[in-house]
């Protein structure tokens, strides 16, 4: 059973797809250990309630520095004991001893298609923001593994999602969250319980077949 930490901060209807996944049996041999927000009032955490999954808040606000909030951070993940750590709308870049002591452990979800559209300032609505003024006409999501640098590590799996005339922001994030994203973040985790997947040494992913 591959035990999964959520880490969220906002509204979480990543990680209701994950726990939707979970109870309809499209995600088999994994549970979530724990949901972590840096934001007390995060609807996640209550998403997580709801869930019977205990919700945990870890925000830089009640600690004195970033170092104190990285050493709390770290200590509650490892609390869990988790296999798999899932950022799912988590908006804190994730301290490197986290990144040390999960490495290839750790994927996240980007409401676009890497290497466009990501890196500093690219998050939630600011990226849909960003590929309108840009008239991009595809656009998508990626899960991809967490390294040091931002939105940068291997990519797992990538979806498009067309951008449409007359498109705003937020209704060009509700179809890549429709179209892509609730359906690759369950996936993502479907295939790293079945252990489907390995990072090579050039950083490229790879999916073996099931019948392997
Ligand atoms: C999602 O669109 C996710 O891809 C994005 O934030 C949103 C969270 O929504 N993440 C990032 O931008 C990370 N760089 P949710 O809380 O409803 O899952």
């Amino acid at each position: 059973m591959l035990r999964v930490a959520v880490c969220v901060s906002g509204g979480g209807t990543n990680l209701q797809a994950i726990i939707d996944a979970l109870k309809s049996g499209k995600i088999r041999d994994a549970q979530i250990v724990r949901v972590i927000s840096n934001n007390k009032n995060a609807y996640a955490l209550t998403r997580a309630q709801n869930a019977g999954i205990e919700g945990v808040c870890v925000s830089p606000r009640d600690y004195e520095n970033r170092e104190k909030f990285n050493e709390a951070l770290l200590e509650c993940l490892k609390e869990a004991d988790p296999d798999l750590i899932v950022l799912a709308g988590f908006m804190v870049a994730v301290p490197a001893n986290v990144i040390e002591a999960y490495r290839g452990r750790i994927i996240n979800i980007h409401p676009a298609l890497i290497p466009s559209f990501c890196g500093k300032g690219y998050y939630g609505l600011h990226v849909h923001e960003k590929v309108l003024q840009r008239g991009a006409k595809v656009t998508g999501a990626t899960v991809h593994f967490v390294d040091e640098d931002l939105d940068h590590g291997p990519i797992l799996l990538q979806k498009a999602v067309e951008v449409r005339e007359g498109d705003t922001p937020e209704v060009l994030q509700r179809r890549v969250m429709e179209e892509a994203e609730w359906i690759l973040l369950p996936e993502a985790i479907s295939l790293i319980a079945q252990g489907r997947v390995t990072i090579d040494g050039n950083g490229l992913t790879h999916i073996a077949d099931t019948d392997q």
